[in-house]
C-alpha cells in the first residue's frame, strides 16, 4: 500500500473582513498518498485556491487566517513549522503551479534563465548541468525545439505551451507533491487534456503526488484516481474517480457532472446547468450550503447540516438523500 504523504485534518481559513468573516475553508479533512493523483473540483469561490494556499502557507494575514487544523506532511505539521523551515519545504518538497501563469514567470527573463536558476538552487547543479536539464525537462513537457527555445521570453510562448512550462519548473526540483491550482481554465479543452495528461505523465515518472484544482469535473475525469469535491468552503463527497462519475451520491456532483462535456464520454448527453450561485460563505445558517439550489432538499437540509458519512468503503458524501439519490434523479 502506498504511504501517506500528505494529511489535512479539519483545517479551517477565514478571512475577516469589514463584511463579516468569510469562512473560506471551513473544516476540510482529506489525504494524499505518495504518487497519487487527485483533483479538487468545485464552481468558483467555493475554497480550492484558498485550502492550496493554506498548505502552502501563503495566505495573505491580514485579513486572512488559518483558525484551526493540522496539514501533516510526511509525519509533521507544516503549520507549526518556522519560514524559514516553511521556505524550504515550498522549494523542495510541495511545488504549488498558480492560477495565473503569467504571474509566475517573469516576463522579462528568458525561459531558460527561470528555469536554470530554479535548478541550481534546488538540485545543486552547475550552469551546464542545469542549461542540460532544463532542456530535457522541456522537451519532456512537449515544447517542439526545446533546447534552442530556452532562449526565448514568456511571450513568445502560446498559452498552452506557458502552461506546459510551468508544469516542467514545478517538477524541476523534484518535490514530493504538485499541487496545480486551475492549470488549464485558460485553455481549450484539447489542449487542457494535453496539458493534463503531460502532468500526469511526469508526476507518474517521478513518482510525484499530484493535486490537481479545476472546476471542471468532465476534464479530470480520465487523470485522477480520486476526486474531491468542494461547496461553500466544505468537501461534500469524495471518493475513487470511478465511484464519483458512476455513482454521485450528492446532488450537486450530480449537477456539475451533468453541467460538463465528458472527455470520456463519446456520446454527451444534454447538458443542464445547476441553477443559481453558491451563497457567500458569510454568516451561513446550519443548513446545508446547497439546499437552496437542490431540487432533492428535503426539510431536515435546512435544519442542520449534514454530516460527511460514508456512502461505501472510500466514498463519502455529506446528504441526508444520499442513499436514495440514484432513484429521485430518475424521476
Ligand atoms: N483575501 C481575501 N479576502 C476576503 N475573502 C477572500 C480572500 N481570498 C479569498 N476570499 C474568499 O474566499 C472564498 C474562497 O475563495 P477561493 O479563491 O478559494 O475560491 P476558488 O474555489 O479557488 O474559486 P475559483 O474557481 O474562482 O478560483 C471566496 O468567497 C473568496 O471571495
Ligand atoms: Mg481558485
Amino acid at each position: 500500500m502506498a504511504e501517506r504523504l500528505l494529511e489535512v485534518n479539519d483545517l479551517a481559513t477565514y478571512f475577516f473582513t469589514a463584511d463579516g468573516v468569510v469562512k473560506a475553508v471551513d473544516g476540510v479533512t482529506y489525504h494524499i498518498d505518495e504518487g497519487e493523483s487527485v483533483a479538487i473540483v468545485g464552481e468558483s469561490g467555493c475554497g480550492k485556491s484558498v485550502s492550496a494556499l493554506s498548505i502552502m502557507r501563503l495566505i495573505a494575514s491580514p485579513p486572512g487566517r488559518i483558525v484551526h487544523g493540522e496539514v501533516i506532511f510526511e509525519g509533521t505539521d507544516i503549520l507549526k513549522l518556522s519560514e524559514a523551515e516553511m521556505r524550504d519545504v515550498r522549494g523542495n518538497d510541495i511545488s504549488m503551479v498558480f492560477q495565473e501563469p503569467m504571474t509566475s514567470l517573469n516576463p522579462v527573463l528568458t525561459i531558460g534563465y527561470q528555469l536554470t536558476e530554479a535548478l541550481k538552487l534546488h538540485m545543486d547543479l552547475n550552469h551546464k548541468q542545469a542549461l542540460e536539464r532544463a532542456g530535457n525537462l522541456l522537451e519532456q513537457v512537449g515544447i517542439p525545439d526545446a533546447h534552442r527555445r530556452l532562449k526565448d521570453y514568456p511571450h513568445q510562448f502560446s498559452g498552452g505551451m506557458r502552461q506546459r512550462v510551468m508544469i516542467a519548473l514545478a517538477v524541476s526540483c523534484n518535490p514530493r507533491m504538485i499541487i496545480a491550482d486551475e492549470p488549464t481554465t485558460a485553455l481549450d479543452v484539447t489542449i487542457q487534456a494535453q496539458v493534463l495528461e503531460v502532468m500526469r505523465n511526469m508526476a507518474k515518472e517521478y513518482g510525484t503526488a499530484l493535486v490537481m484544482i479545476t472546476h471542471n469535473l468532465g476534464v479530470v475525469a480520465r487523470y485522477a484516481e480520486r476526486v474531491i469535491v468542494m461547496y461553500a468552503g466544505k468537501i461534500i463527497e469524495s471518493g475513487s474517480s470511478e465511484d464519483v462519475y458512476n455513482d454521485p451520491r450528492h446532488p450537486y456532483t450530480l449537477g456539475l457532472l451533468r453541467s460538463v462535456p465528458r472527455l470520456d464520454e463519446a456520446i454527451p448527453e444534454k447538458l443542464e446547468a445547476i441553477e443559481g450561485l453558491p451563497p457567500l460563505v458569510i454568516d451561513l445558517p446550519d443548513a446545508c450550503a446547497f439546499a437552496p439550489r437542490c431540487k432533492f432538499a428535503i426539510d431536515k437540509c435546512n435544519e442542520k447540516m449534514p454530516e460527511l458519512e460514508e456512502i461505501s468503503p472510500g466514498h463519502m458524501a455529506r446528504c441526508y438523500v444520499a442513499s436514495e439519490l440514484h432513484e429521485l434523479a430518475k424521476k
